[in-house]
């Protein structure tokens, strides 16, 4: 266990390194994801490893990786990759040849490589197109995961159907896993950065997802993210946020497009 001062301490670091509020209901998660880390770091208390972490970059970054849930799924609520097949890109290539996606907080990668697999639906051919799938995330150990494009069966059934494994992934190694397929791998590329903090390029990208990562924010962190997401869009680019979350309080910055029934919110 740890004491009053150790959880608080623990909390602090995650929203200063972070942004993710913990509060007391969330004794559980440090309890269950940061004391493992205490035996790695050398140390036998939870105030000791957070003390090491502000000196200690990579026990910092061990921390972040344990509390940031990278939950995430092929194909994760379906509508956006829809939109995006249907609508979106098509509307932005007939403009040019090119078109630039971010997957903000990309996870595992999973929600990247679904936004290729649906271009690669409608075009065919991406090398035939200036593609570029950018997905970003603050877990080292899942832009890992990502970069490599490796996925077990189980990961792989959660979203995509067996003609989709078969058509977007061959096996890889002995123990059943499956590798993304080169021509979706090349369009796609990942980094670490923290979508509060990280330098930002500005008015880069055509379609920003930035999927369930808010919920872990407070109010004022929320604004600045969606402010920071605002300077990288294109004029009239186009914002995909999670199937429950609400962009009422942030009128000044994007207007509600909708294309049949899926919402989406498009550069002020
Ligand atoms: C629940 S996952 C969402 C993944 C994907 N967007 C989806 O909807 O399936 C949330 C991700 O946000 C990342 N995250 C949390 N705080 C972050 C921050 N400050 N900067 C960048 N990524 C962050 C976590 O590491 C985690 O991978």
């Amino acid at each position: 266990m740890f004491t009053d001062a150790e959880f608080l301490a623990a909390c602090e670091f995650v929203f200063k390194e972070t942004g993710i509020v913990l509060d007391s209901t969330k004794g559980y998660l440090i309890e269950g994801r940061l004391k493992p880390l205490e035996q790695g770091a050398n140390v036998s208390t939870l105030g000791d490893l957070i003390k090491k972490a502000h000196t200690d970059r990579a026990i910092k970054q061990k921390i972040i990786d344990a509390v940031s849930t990278n939950e995430t799924y092929f194909f994760r609520d379906v509508k956006p990759f829809d939109l995006i097949k249907n609508h979106l890109a098509p509307t932005t290539l007939e403009k040019g040849n090119s078109l630039s996606i971010w997957s903000a907080a990309s996870s595992t990668g999973q929600e990247a490589y679904s936004i290729a697999m649906a271009l690669k639906e409608i075009l065919f051919d991406l090398t035939k197109y200036r593609i570029k799938i950018t997905g970003s995330d603050i877990s080292t150990e899942a832009v890992h995961k990502a970069n490599h494009g490796v996925y077990t069966r189980f990961e792989l059934s959660r979203g995509l159907s067996p003609v989709q494994i078969s058509r977007y992934f061959t096996p890889f190694g002995t123990t059943g896993d499956y590798k993304i397929d080169d021509e979706l791998r090349s369009v796609v590329q990942f980094g670490q950065a923290n979508l509060l903090t990280t330098p930002l390029m500005l008015g880069l990208y055509d379609i920003v997802l930035c999927r369930n990562v808010a919920i872990y924010f407070n109010k004022s962190d929320k604004r600045l993210l969606f402010e920071r997401v605002h300077r990288t869009l294109k004029p009239r680019g186009a914002l995909l946020v999670g199937s429950t979350e609400s962009m009422l309080e942030y009128g000044d910055l994007f207007e509600r497009g909708q294309y049949h029934n899926t919402v989406y919110y498009i550069k002020k």
